[in-house]
């Protein structure tokens, strides 16, 4: 059933002071915001309250401080990109609750907008601790949650402090459920679920629940390798998660049953070392020497894979097909990556990892939807709890 969250749209928001939670856990580099997609698409929900007059502060996290400050993750950097993006300076303030905070929303006129430190300095964001999220709401006259990829967390910011505050959905927030309500209850087929990354343990999960639900599942990245080993395959050096065998048989044997497709690579690119200088080959995966890994989908397995993507009507893609940062083995995300952009079907990209590749070959736009989540997006489509967005419920 669609999901109806409280709309940010029907809020009277002129000269009220609104807490907006975001989610800018953006990489960082040399104390720059390395990929800004986060920031961008959070820039329409900000931009519509501070039209109709609000006094606005930002809350969200950055990484995993633990309860602790540490200086690297100050969301400082992220300031600086939000000013610029805003066209006007977003200060920072030092914390995100107390004396400092109070000042300055006191101070904010309407169609202010400052940004407040790494909730998750503080050990009762993430415990989502009654008297932390009350410190949290204490300045406010409401709330908007616009950090959809953090909404499969129960947190102060994201659960807790709507015990004090009237609630609202962002504008990125309810596009994200509208968007990956229709792929999870209602998706055109055939539909393909697409899986890489570097690890099949971080995936099993989603293959589990999403099988009883897609047509095919294609498996390429680090993940494949172990589903190749428990098809009888040496595969060298590559990574192996033994622990899982029982689990991926289990997995290929209920596909079987379900008449779901699963595809699994052809041939790879393989090497001694993951370096950029590293010396690579391809080889059929039932050829892969004992002292080599494999560390990408070879071209055979991008035809087999492309053809079978632009057949679908529906694809969710999560995780890259290779160690894709290193530009030896970037090959097979790309190629697959360029096949989705023009495959005629509806295309989803969950965020992360797969995300950054996508905006990192500037398709970005090619896509029918980029979501922001990582995990976020993967526990929604999986149809797993999602407790900051109870609150929202219209
Ligand atoms: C993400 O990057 O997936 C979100 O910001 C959530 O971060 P977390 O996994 O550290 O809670």
């Amino acid at each position: 059933m669609a999901m109806t969250l409280k709309d940010l749209r029907e809020a009277e928001v002129a000269g009220k002071t609104v807490l907006l939670r975001a989610d800018f856990n953006v990489p960082l580099k040399g104390g720059e915001v390395a990929e800004d997609f986060r920031i961008r698409k959070t820039i329409p929900t900000i931009r519509w309250l501070l039209e109709r007059g609000a006094r606005v502060a930002i809350v969200s996290h950055l990484g995993r401080p633990k309860g602790k400050v540490v200086p690297e993750l100050s969301l400082r950097p992220v300031a600086g990109r939000l000013s610029q993006l805003l066209g006007g300076d977003v200060p920072l303030i030092g914390d995100c609750i107390g004396d400092e905070v109070k000042i300055a929303v006191g101070e904010l006129k309407s169609g202010d907008v400052i940004l407040l430190e790494n909730v998750r300095f503080h050990s009762g964001e993430e415990e989502n601790d009654p008297d932390f999220a009350a410190a949290l709401a204490e300045p406010f006259d409401l709330y908007v949650n616009d950090a959809f990829a953090v909404c499969h967390r129960a947190h102060a910011s994201t659960v807790g402090v709507t015990q004090h505050l009237p609630a609202y959905a962002g504008l990125l927030l309810q596009e994200e459920i509208r968007v990956l309500s229709k792929v999870r209850d209602n998706p055109e087929r055939p539909y393909y679920l697409l899986i890489g990354g570097k690890k099949a343990k971080d995936k099993l999960g989603v293959l589990e629940e999403l099988l009883p639900k897609v047509d095919g599942i294609l498996i390429g990245g680090g993940a494949a390798f172990t589903f190749l080993k428990a098809k009888g395959n040496e595969i060298g050096r590559s990574v192996l998660e033994e622990e899982l065998l029982p689990r991926v048989k289990e997995i290929a044997e209920q596909a079987y049953r379900n008449n779901v497709l699963i595809l699994l690579p052809k041939d790879v690119v393989v090497a001694r070392e993951l370096s950029e200088d590293a010396e690579t080959s391809i080889v059929p995966v039932d050829r892969i020497p004992a002292d080599v890994m494999g560390l990408d989908i070879g071209p055979q397995t991008v035809r087999v894979f492309s053809e079978k993507l632009r057949e679908a009507a529906t694809v969710v893609w999560a995780g890259p097909m290779g160690a894709f940062e290193y530009k030896p083995f970037a090959r097979g995300t790309e190629a697959i990556a360029k096949t989705l952009a023009e495959a005629p079907g509806f295309t989803v990209v969950g965020g992360g990892e797969t995300g950054e590749a996508v905006i990192a070959l500037g398709l970005e736009d090619r896509f029918d939807h980029l979501s922001t989540g990582g995990g976020a997006t993967l526990a929604f489509l999986q149809g797993k709890p999602m407790p900051a967005l109870e609150p929202l419920m219209a």
